[in-house]
């Protein structure tokens, strides 16, 4: 029997990260989180002084990740890399940027694919990044690409980090978000685009209660 997959792609902010956790709780699927997978990856070479531009140690390191997750007495997630608690460090934004330019290596990508095609197990996944529909599920039973407007994904992100405690303007965001777009699109490998076969979905405007039952429908559609 195939496991349904679904898979949920978009730019930083889009809303994937918490739409794709309501779905995943919805239906009682496991969840991928794949860009937390990519972050890992660049704290683990800021942790062992490997450079962004040494591909083969940074690849070795993504297939390597010592990754533990748990919740702490409020239920809320925590993730472990290599015995040291980085659940804040995960993220911020510089993280993110350093995240974007390991995910421009192949090899890199390469390595984190075996580790991503491991979640796909009963009763199905909800996978969220930017190439899911692209590379990493290409045979989903349903794609989605998630999008908002660049100004709304910036207040969205601006907000979430205030909320965590974390201080960053708004202005240095939205800087932060472009580029890191313009460098997801950009990339020769596995670039940020809508898979042919993937639903577009504009979460402008919408609350997240919305989205995902927009979502919902359509897997009810399956
Ligand atoms: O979704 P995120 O902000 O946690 O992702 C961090 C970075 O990782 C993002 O800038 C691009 C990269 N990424 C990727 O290239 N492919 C994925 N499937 C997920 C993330």
């Amino acid at each position: 029997m195939t496991v349904p997959v679904i898979a949920i792609d978009g730019p930083s902010g889009s809303g994937k990260g918490t739409i794709a956790r309501r779905v995943a709780e919805a239906l009682g699927y496991h969840l991928l989180d794949s860009g937390a997978l990519y972050r890992l990856t660049a704290i683990a070479a800021k942790n062992n002084g490997v450079s962004l531009d040494d591909e083969t140690r940074l690849a070795k390191l993504a297939a390597d990740l010592d990754i533990q997750f748990d919740s702490n007495d409020e239920g809320s997630e925590r993730i472990w890399l290599a015995g040291e608690d980085v659940t804040l460090e995960v993220r911020k934004e510089s993280t993110g940027t350093g995240a974007s330019a390991v995910a421009a290596i192949p090899k890199v990508r390469e390595a984190l694919l075996v580790r991503q095609r491991a979640f796909e197990k009963a009763p199905g996944l909800v996978a969220d990044g930017r190439d899911m529909g692209t590379h990493v599920f290409t045979s989903a039973a349903l794609k989605i690409f998630l999008t908002a407007s660049a100004g709304e994904r910036a207040r969205r992100r601006h907000k979430q980090l205030n909320d965590k405690g974390i201080d960053v303007s708004l202005a240095a965001l939205s800087r932060d978000i472009e580029d890191r777009d313009r460098r997801d699109s950009e990339r020769s490998v596995a670039p940020l685009k809508p898979a042919k076969d993937a639903r577009i979905l504009d979460s402008s405007g919408k609350s997240i209660e919305a989205v995902t039952q927009t979502v919902l429908d359509w897997v009810a559609e399956l």
